[in-house]
């Protein structure tokens, strides 16, 4: 056993058996003793936020109860820094011997310093706390985590809300980084594969389950293709199985079908249509078309996106020209299962006031907002018309 390895050991043995310190039930007289509180040796420690793809949760380990936390506690992943060992190597090696992956993107949250007692003994601990992703990433039923000593120990998905949870999460300021969590750009690059690889399995049951436009939906596309006029281009962002795009076509607008989702784009070219795999954020719009049709698909856009989107959608319209846009009224973003389409797809949410700002930074003018409630869910759409 190396040195390290040895001096390792010794520093993660449970607080109660540190020498000077004893073991026994929680007196609370105890912790008020100098001598015994003067003996506790302050352990440094890495650990790591390990958030899931969908951004709902992170990555513990299940401790089992004690005295203090009867009905057991949550704890980050990680361990002791070990001499000679940065902070940053430290998780990085923490993760790799309990969990057997690899850590990347790894960024420090900040230090938490945590005075507290276990099985009626003090602990100190001074821990550099992280954020990353692992590869391979912890499966959604969660897996087994094994100490140095051959302690196992169950990792499960706990709330990134705190609110949700019955076991008490430690380091206990923690807590604090877990609530406002930076977003990476892959954890939003996870989110956007996610939306569309739910699309992309159930393009049929989406088809299938969206045949019949809604009365008020059918309304505004009237409205729209009167505005438009007869003869008029309009690109579609999110066609889905193309049912806006046939009845703008019957209405005798020439529509150029677009859809990030290959199975939607594959359908509607199997129905003998035109039809292109376009991502609105990084590919080419193309154009000047006289409007552009964007039914229930820009609410899939961060808001950052959105702002892009937006002002490239400007430069696609041709002045005077038009745009039609439906996303759900609401605070914040969010994952939802309901619908016809059985995986989690990602969701922003907009005020009408927020709507309208992005709206109007991307140089467009806002017409009318029409607010519509939700065909199945108990929600409100915000449909907007506007022009260049
Ligand atoms: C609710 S469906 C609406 C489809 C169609 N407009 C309709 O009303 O039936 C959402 C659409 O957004 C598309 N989508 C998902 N994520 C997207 C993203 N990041 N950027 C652009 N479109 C996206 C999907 O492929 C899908 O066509």
């Amino acid at each position: 056993m190396s040195r390290v390895v040895a001096m390792k050991r010794l520093y993660d043995r449970p607080p109660t058996d540190l020498p000077g310190t004893t073991s026994g039930p929680a007196d609370p007289a105890d912790q008020a003793r100098p001598d015994k509180v003067r003996s506790v040796r302050i352990r440094v420690k890495s650990m790591a936020i390990l958030p899931n793809p969908e951004f709902t949760a992170h990555a513990v380990a299940v401790h089992p109860p004690t005295p203090e936390s009867p009905h057991g506690y949550h704890r980050l992943i990680g361990g002791s820094v070990e001499p000679g060992e940065t902070h940053r190597a430290a998780i990085a090696r923490e993760i790799r011997e309990e969990l057997g992956a690899e850590l990347t993107d790894e960024h420090l949250l900040g230090v938490v310093e945590s005075i507290f007692t276990i099985r009626g003994a003090p602990g100190h601990e001074i821990v550099f706390l992280y954020a990353g992703r692992l590869t391979p990433p912890i499966p959604p039923q969660g897996t087994t985590l094994t100490e140095d000593d051959g302690a196992q120990h169950p990792v499960v998905w706990r709330s990134l809300n705190d609110a949700d949870e019955q076991l008490p999460l430690y380091p206990a300021d923690a807590a604090r980084f877990v609530h406002r969590l930076p977003r990476t750009d892959q954890d939003r690059q996870a989110e956007r594969e996610a939306t569309v690889a739910a699309y992309d399995l159930d393009a049929e049951a989406y088809a299938s389950g969206t045949g019949a436009i809604p009365e008020d939906l059918l309304a505004e596309l009237d409205r729209f293709a009167g505005l438009v006029g007869t003869g008029g281009s309009v690109l579609e962002i999110g066609s889905g199985p193309g049912r806006d795009a046939a009845l703008l076509e019957a209405r005798g607008l020439a529509v150029d079908r677009t859809d990030i989702t290959p199975a939607f784009v594959d359908r509607m070219r199997a129905a003998g249509h035109n039809a292109r795999v376009l991502d609105p954020l990084r590919d080419d719009l193309g154009g000047p078309y006289d409007g552009a049709w964007c039914d229930a698909v820009l609410l899939h856009l961060s808001r950052p996106e959105m702002a892009i989107v937006l002002h490239k959608l400007h430069q696609a319209i041709r002045p005077g020209g038009h745009l039609y846009a439906g996303v759900k009224e609401g605070d914040g973003d969010g994952w939802t299962r309901h619908g016809n389409v059985a995986g989690a797809r990602h969701f922003t949410y907009w005020t009408e006031p927020a709507l309208r700002e992005v709206l109007t930074a991307a140089g467009w003018r806002v017409d009318e907002v029409h607010r519509a409630p939700g065909r199945r869910l108990q929600e409100t759409w915000l449909n907007v018309f506007c022009s260049r």
